[in-house]
């Protein structure tokens, strides 16, 4: 079974009660069993895990770098700004697909920007949780060509 690693950043272990009107009302641990969930039926063997922290994101990248692990990353506020872990993502040796909850494109100005899509295989955005079940959809097919 292929190791998927679905990683999300700052503010999004409070997913459910953080500004329902734009994430959704599913919690955070809805999310992570939704992912496993469907993981499972992909087979895929998918561990989800969620930091405030920068640093230890950058941690969690390089261990997927080094284990040729494939990546789903929702960077949160990081995405616009963290050349940290833009660098950090640019090490990839197996697919990193970006998911946002919200389009953001459709938000604020300064959300307008990604720092980790140029490095990335490909982004889903603004389909809510089915942005992680999509990305998951599209590591499988990644994996299997
Ligand atoms: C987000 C979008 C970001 O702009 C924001 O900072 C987040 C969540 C999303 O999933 O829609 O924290 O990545």
């Amino acid at each position: 079974m292929t190791r998927v690693l679905v990683l999300n950043g700052p503010n999004l272990g409070r997913l459910g009660s953080r500004e329902p009107e734009v994430y959704g009302h599913t919690s955070y641990d809805d999310l992570v069993g939704r992912c496993t969930t469907e993981g499972a039926a992909l087979g895929l063997a998918v561990e989800v895990r969620q930091t405030d922290d920068e640093a230890e994101l950058v941690r969690w990248i390089h261990e997927a770098a080094d284990t040729a692990t494939p990546v789903v990353l929702n960077p949160a506020a990081f995405t616009h700004y963290s050349y940290a872990l833009r660098d950090a993502c640019a090490q990839r040796t197996a697919p990193l697909v970006e998911v946002h909850l919200s389009n953001p494109a459709a938000r604020e100005e300064f959300r307008h920007t990604s720092v980790v899509s140029g490095v990335a295989s490909g982004t889903i955005a603004g389909f809510g949780v089915e942005s992680y079940v999509l990305a998951l959809r599209a590591v499988a097919g990644l994996v299997a060509s």
